[in-house]
């Protein structure tokens, strides 16, 4: 230690102990002292400095071959001095093995009893350890950064009051909110009530897995529209020292997959129904044709008997009941076999507004019209098919009848027919004010013999014979709306393209 003020022993011991190179300098920037670290880290020499002003550009790093300090150390010197306060400069210097290195200087002013500046300490630090670790520390928040933006999941953090600190895109999307405008709003609104809640009860209730951590658990969140939509999420409590400092959480939109998974179990239900239809199908078609021959003699001979039987023959009533009766068992089987597809249908070109229009002609009891109010909604262009009109005319028959059945022939009946050009399909919906069709009867009322009608009233064919019938005419039928405020059935059947190849001429 070499000084030329007189100070006292151990405020130079302490002087010459300091880690860091050190020199004092007066206000001017003349070196009134030098420490021992500074002679071993910079200049072996620096005490033939003292009584010198200092240079601009001293460095910590003895062999530089490149700095960005530039004119910039003398200015921080001249600043400390004029503001009384520590100034500091960090540049960057290449040493003679190429590395990078930091250097941070500083400027301390010691102030007298009048507050003047009487001396300066410069410092010179080695800062490339630090600047190393924040280069490596940005470049990995770069790394986060980019790996949470570009995650397909939604990911959100909030902090212990709710107020929301972090969303990636996907999370914006998914909400509706950006990062900015989710400033306004607290983590509760992003969920339907209660549930923000009942999510934080879970994160700390321990008998749910780890503490802080919720496992996959499907919940419905809230956007900004006010729109529910099902998530999959997952969420953790993030602790700083041991206490709740925020919580973040990862979302998965379920709409997709949920609707992939409906259709799924519609397809699969379909399947059931249809190979159950297939089965039923069999056994009507068996059952049909066993009982369609004797049937046949019953009522030829029948016949012949009544021909031959003399007025007034008191057996002539009872042949009479037999005859009835054997009627009714053959349209029993006529029905099950249009049902099981065994009829050969006629190909007929007409009107699908035709059937509408005939059906309501044959409709023989007019009676059953008396307090139904029937409004014919009909297509205004031409829809042509092509198809066996007496049968189609026989399943619209019972359609209408089964709809004033439900109305218990008291209220609106609508048949209404239109065409869908872009796929070239009829349609023909008959709608009613009835009682509806409960849910569990749903998938039987095309099973032949239901009927929820007393017995002798119905004997649940109408609709089977309905269903083979438009699948035999490469046409189909289903339940298209029901409910306390009523039914519609509606039917679909190709249409027939015009000269252009278009399915339907226009009016006009
Ligand atoms: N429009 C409707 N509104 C409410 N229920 C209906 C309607 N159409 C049919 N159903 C229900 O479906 C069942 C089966 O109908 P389907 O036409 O096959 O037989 P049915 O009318 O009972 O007897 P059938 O037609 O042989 O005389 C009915 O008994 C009824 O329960
Ligand atoms: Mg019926």
């Amino acid at each position: 230690m070499a000084t030329k003020t007189s100070e006292n022993d151990w405020q130079l011991r302490i002087f010459d102990s300091l880690s860091y190179p050190t020199r004092i300098l007066a206000p001017d920037g003349t070196i009134v002292a030098v420490n021992r670290r500074l002679k071993e880290k910079i200049d072996r020499n620096a005490e033939q400095t003292i009584g010198q002003k200092s240079e601009d550009i001293k460095h910590l790093f003895r062999t530089v071959t490149q700095s960005s300090a530039g004119g910039e150390v003398k200015p921080t010197l001249t600043d400390a001095v004029k503001k009384k306060s520590g100034k500091s400069i960090v540049f960057t210097t290449t040493d003679s093995q190429g590395r990078q290195r930091w250097e941070d200087r500083v400027f301390s002013p010691i102030l007298d009893d009048n507050g003047d500046v009487v001396y300066i300490i410069e410092s010179f630090r080695d800062i490339t350890k630090i600047k190393t670790l924040e280069k490596l520390y940005s470049g990995m928040r770069e790394l986060i950064d980019n790996v949470v933006q570009s995650s397909v999941s939604g990911i959100m953090a909030a902090d212990r009051r709710g107020n929301i600190i972090l969303m990636n895109r996907a999370a914006e999307e998914l909400f509706g909110y950006t990062i900015a405008e989710a400033d306004e709003v607290n983590i509760e609104d992003f969920y339907p009530e209660g549930v923000a809640r009942e999510v934080m009860r879970k994160l700390r209730d321990p008998s749910l897995g780890e503490r802080g951590k919720l496992p996959i658990t499907k919940v419905n969140i809230r956007t900004r529209d006010g729109e529910e939509i099902p998530v999959e999420m997952t969420a953790a409590i993030i602790y700083d020292e041991g206490k709740e400092s925020a919580t973040a959480a990862i979302f998965n939109d379920l709409r997709e997959k949920l609707a992939v998974e409906q259709k799924l179990k519609e397809a699969q239900a379909q399947v059931v129904q249809s190979e159950k239809m297939a089965s039923l199908g069999r056994l009507a078609a068996g059952v049909a044709h066993e009982i369609n021959n004797p049937l046949t003699s019953i009522l030829m001979y029948g016949n012949i008997m009544q021909e031959k039987l003399e007025a007034g023959s008191p057996n002539k009533k009872n042949l009479d009941y037999i005859l009835e009766d054997a009627e009714r068992c053959k349209e029993i089987v006529k029905n099950l076999l249009a049902y099981s597809r065994q009829t050969n249908p006629k190909r007929d070109i007409f009107l699908i507004n035709a059937l509408v229009n005939e059906s309501l002609g044959l409709i023989r009891d007019q009676k059953l019209f008396v307090h139904v109010e029937v409004i014919k909604d009909l297509a205004d262009n031409l829809i042509y098919i092509d198809a066996d009109k007496n049968q189609l005319n026989q399943v619209v028959i019972n359609l209408i009848i089964n709809a004033i059945d439900a109305m218990e022939g008291n209220g609106t009946l609508i048949l209404k027919t239109y065409g869908e050009p872009r796929t070239g399909k009829a349609y023909l919906e008959v709608s009613d004010t009835g009682c509806g069709i409960p849910e569990e009867n749903l998938n039987k009322v095309f099973d032949p013999f239901f009927t929820t009608k007393a017995p002798g009233k119905g004997t649940g064919l109408g609709l089977s014979m309905a269903y083979g019938v438009l699948e035999e005419n490469r046409g189909h039928i289903k339940v298209k709306e029901t409910g306390p405020q009523g039914t519609t059935i509606i039917m679909e059947l190709p249409a027939l393209a015009d000269s252009d190849g278009l399915p339907f001429d226009s009016i006009g």
